[in-house]
């Protein structure tokens, strides 16, 4: 999988982020987000935000995405699409950039898409530089 995803792998994978956030229970924040990941394999794997009446149990998209890509065998993340409500590029919360590092690619990329159009692009480094990862245990 290389770090630049052909134009319609990185499509399929918006759209992907898009159908499922569609997904999401999210009745307490009505904050509805999908998040969708292409792996080591060029495969997509998606998750939405299931919240819970005991809030702390809630899960966010991106923990359900990286779910699925584990049961399907991916264990790399070479791209990351995220979209939330609204106009405005919805960030990995701390918990998930930590989730990703897990299973970053080097030179991960981060998508926010939104609503109205593509948004903007990071680079995973950047959201979480001198992460603590797998390779740092003995
Ligand atoms: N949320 C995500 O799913 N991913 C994030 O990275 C940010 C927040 C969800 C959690 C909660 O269900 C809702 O958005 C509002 O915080």
């Amino acid at each position: 999988m290389s770090k630049t995803a052909d134009p319609a792998l990185l499509d399929a994978l918006f759209t992907a982020a898009r159908e499922a956030r569609l997904k999401a229970y999210a009745p307490y924040s009505r904050f509805r987000v999908g998040a969708a990941l292409i792996d080591e394999d060029g495969n997509i794997h998606s998750g939405c935000n299931v919240e819970n009446a005991a809030y702390p149990s809630g899960t966010c998209a991106e923990a359900g995405a990286i779910a699925a890509m584990c049961l399907a065998g991916g264990r790399r993340i070479a791209h990351v699409a995220v979209i939330g409500e609204g106009d405005q590029p919805c960030a990995p919360c701390g918990n998930c950039r930590q989730r990703l590092r897990e299973f970053a690619m080097p030179g991960l990329k981060v998508h926010l898409i939104t609503q109205t159009g593509p948004g903007i692009t990071h680079d995973f480094t950047a959201l979480l530089p001198h992460a603590f990862g797998p390779e740092m245990l003995p």
